[in-house]
């Protein structure tokens, strides 16, 4: 497990964004975007369709790289980093639960849960332990043996939050995890990722349409035509360790 970017100095961000700059073609998708984010924090990000969230979020993580900007991860600069030790993070420090699932289709879900731990070197009966452990709380334990095209979207939906959270790692990155749900569903999804996080100190960046999924975060910021708009701290981040 990497433990170097996880000393950073008291009061100091876990992830912060300078200036990230990130076009496709003539499309300026992030023009200048900055982004603090504390150790344990959960932070929403709204936006309008087009306003550059998920490109924010794989920048963030360390999927894409801006064509100018920083990323820094404790000690580390992302977008200095080695192929491989981006990949290394992504195993270790970051969960990503991508805006449309990205789940193996050819796997059940099981495997798809246990498959970062496996990576990791886990034996194969805990992997499934901790596999099944993680999807029970997302209330899809039931569907461990099928396949991702045979669940419905929010199902999947649920199961990519358990395997972005299955090995443990200090940040979640939810695009839209409550996407394909309904209002209880969300709502349902939302309350275990919140504890789950709360109770392992996990930071969670949240891209979220939804006011009400919103109010599950400690902050939110907006992004609006690919900068990070200013918004007030919510009252329950002031008490927040950092
Ligand atoms: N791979 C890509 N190739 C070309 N253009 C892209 C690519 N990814 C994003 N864009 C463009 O960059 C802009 C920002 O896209 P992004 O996906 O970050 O928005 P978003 O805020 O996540 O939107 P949504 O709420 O609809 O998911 C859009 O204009 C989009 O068309
Ligand atoms: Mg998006």
């Amino acid at each position: 497990m990497s433990t170097q970017a996880r000393e950073v100095p008291a009061g100091a961000p876990l992830l912060a964004a300078r200036g990230l700059v990130k076009s496709y073609g003539r499309t300026e998708a992030l023009r200048g975007a900055a982004l603090d984010l504390y150790a344990g924090e959960i932070l929403a990000v709204s936006g309008a369709s087009g306003s550059g969230k998920s490109t924010l979020l794989h920048c963030l993580s360390g999927i894409v790289r801006p064509d100018a900007g920083s990323v820094s991860y404790g000690r580390e600069q992302l977008d200095r980093l080695p192929e491989e030790r981006l990949s290394e993070l992504r195993r270790t420090d970051f969960g990503v639960v991508f805006q449309f699932g990205q789940l193996i289709p050819e796997l059940p879900v099981i495997d798809n849960v246990a498959l970062p731990l496996l990576l990791a070197g886990v034996p194969r009966a805990e992997a499934h332990t901790r596999a099944d452990a993680w999807l029970e709380r997302f209330g899809v334990r039931g569907q461990r043996e099928l396949r991702p095209g045979e669940m419905s979207g929010g199902q999947v939906q649920r199961a990519a939050l358990a395997r972005a959270l299955v090995t443990g790692p200090r940040v979640v990155f939810a695009d839209e995890p409550t996407g394909a749900l309904d209002s209880l569903g969300g709502e349902q999804v939302m309350t275990a990722l919140a504890h789950a996080a709360r109770e392992t100190h996990t930071a969670v960046v949240l891209i979220t349409h939804d006011a009400q999924v919103a109010a599950y975060a400690d902050r939110e910021v907006r992004l609006h035509d690919g900068t990070v708009q200013e918004s007030p701290v919510l009252p329950q981040a002031v008490a927040h360790d950092h």
